[in-house]
């Protein structure tokens, strides 16, 4: 008889996993990996690291004693504090209380089917599907896609997407990696795969540290060619990028994504990104063809074994496409003016920097790892607060902060983040301007 995969495991089974008398504490039994040194230590030790913020007000934080400019929100379009979006959830939940807790296979509040069709209208895409988070969309929908074909990931990819690649992997597909944003290098690598074989390409939309876009139309291009499904991650371009950029308006318009951004369609194409950046709300989403969405309700474990979102997150992202119709290109041509602002100084001070795409995500290298310490607690001690890039978050030549720029940034903040990167200039030695692929 097959054993029953849900019962309860017996007493004798439970006390065949007790650790052996004597044997050392479980801290010294699991083997500590080597690359997570740099981290650790960071986290242990410095003021900018795994903090307690104890109050907020408008984008400044207090830490203890220390009221600091909050330059590492992704919030890009500030609708964490926008009043009208603040005030949406009580209503939702005064008629569906906090949580739903069905999980959705079983059943969606309708706010779950609003929120899908507005979406879909804003991407223009075929359907769309919401699930709780981009992570649990890439280990669950990214082994669904691959199958027991190939699997070619980016080298810069996110590092969800490698663990939804690495779990497809151990369900039988094959995964290679591609070098970053490098078209050439998987056109060689699409080519070794044999005929037959199902070709899964995963890769970043907007870098989340470069700040810059890879060269979508050719990748869509060559997923067409292959017969391949190109799947994109733009957690970070959604919101801020949209359709018809223009001189006057370089981000474009009504924030729906890159592919809208450079005019592409959704032919070989699946878009996935998420409302915890620019929409300030707990739900993320995957634009794609109907029969796959109806597909993924039994096949991708979170539509049918997780939990949803809380009520508040579903009306603030109604209450954010609402914000985002009315104001949002005005809130979007604000977020690049105080953008270009800090990448003027940046450029004029002679910083290094990867962004090439004026979009609010600014990685300044420091040249050393081991500056990067002394430089974050002389961010913190002027009162700036960002992302420290510690390795290995990026490469070892790369390690340095990252500034994140948010509608919501004040312009007394963005004067003192500018007159406290011209003191750092002054202060430390740091690395020659970088250039990289993404
Ligand atoms: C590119 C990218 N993908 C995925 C994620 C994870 O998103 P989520 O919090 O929705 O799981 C992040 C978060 O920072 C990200 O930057």
């Amino acid at each position: 008889m097959r054993p029953d995969p849900w019962a309860k495991p017996k007493a004798s089974a439970a006390v065949a996993i007790m650790p052996e008398p004597g044997a050392a504490p479980l801290s010294q039994q699991i083997r500590r990996d080597p690359r997570w040194a740099d981290l650790e230590r960071l986290r242990s030790s410095h003021r900018m690291m795994d903090a307690v913020i104890d109050e907020v007000s408008g984008r400044r934080i207090r830490i203890g004693d220390h009221w600091l400019a909050d330059f590492a929100s992704c919030n890009y379009l500030g609708f964490d504090l926008d009043e009208e979006i603040m005030e949406s959830v009580v209503g939702p939940i005064k008629k569906w209380g906090t949580h739903p807790s069905w999980s959705r296979l079983l059943g969606s509040p309708r706010l779950y089917c609003d929120i899908e069709e507005q979406l879909t209208e804003l991407l223009g895409a075929p359907d769309t599907l919401v699930l709780p988070t981009i992570t649990h969309i890439h280990s669950s929908v990214i082994p669904v896609l691959a199958g027991d074909g190939w699997v070619f990931v980016d080298a810069r990819a996110h590092k969800t997407i490698y663990d939804g690649a690495a779990i497809a992997a151990g369900q039988g597909a094959v995964m290679r990696r591609f070098r970053a944003n490098d078209a050439g290098d998987l056109e060689r690598q699409l080519r070794q795969a044999p005929p037959g074989a199902s070709r899964l390409i995963c890769m970043d939309g907007v870098n989340s540290m470069s700040g810059n876009a890879p060269d979508l139309p050719a990748f869509a291009r060559l997923a067409r060619e292959h017969d391949a499904l190109l799947y994109v991650d733009d957690a970070h371009g959604f919101g801020v990028i949209g359709e018809h950029p223009t001189a006057a308006a370089p981000y474009g318009h009504r924030g729906n994504s890159l592919v809208r951004h450079v005019d592409e369609s959704y032919e070989n194409l699946v878009l996935v990104a998420g409302f915890s950046k620019s929409y300030s709300s707990l739900l993320a989403f995957i634009a794609l063809p109907t029969w796959l969405k109806n597909h993924l309700k039994v096949a991708a474990p979170p539509y049918l074994y997780s939990g949803p979102s809380p009520t508040a997150s579903l009306a603030t992202v109604l209450a954010g496409f609402k914000v985002n119709a009315e104001r949002g290109d005005e809130i979007r041509a604000r977020l690049f003016r105080k953008t270009a602002q800090v990448l003027e100084t940046v450029h004029h001070l002679g910083l290094p920097t990867p962004n090439r795409s004026g979009l609010p995500i600014i990685e300044i290298p420091v040249g050393r790892a081991d500056q990067i310490d002394a430089v974050g607690e002389f961010l913190f001690d002027r009162g700036i607060y960002v992302t420290l890039a510690a390795y290995p978050l990026v490469p070892r030549r790369e390690v340095g902060f990252r500034i994140q720029v948010t509608a919501a940034n004040a312009d007394d903040e963005i004067e003192q983040l500018c007159a406290v990167l011209a003191e750092l200039v002054d202060r430390f030695e740091l690395a020659p301007v970088c250039e990289r692929a993404v």
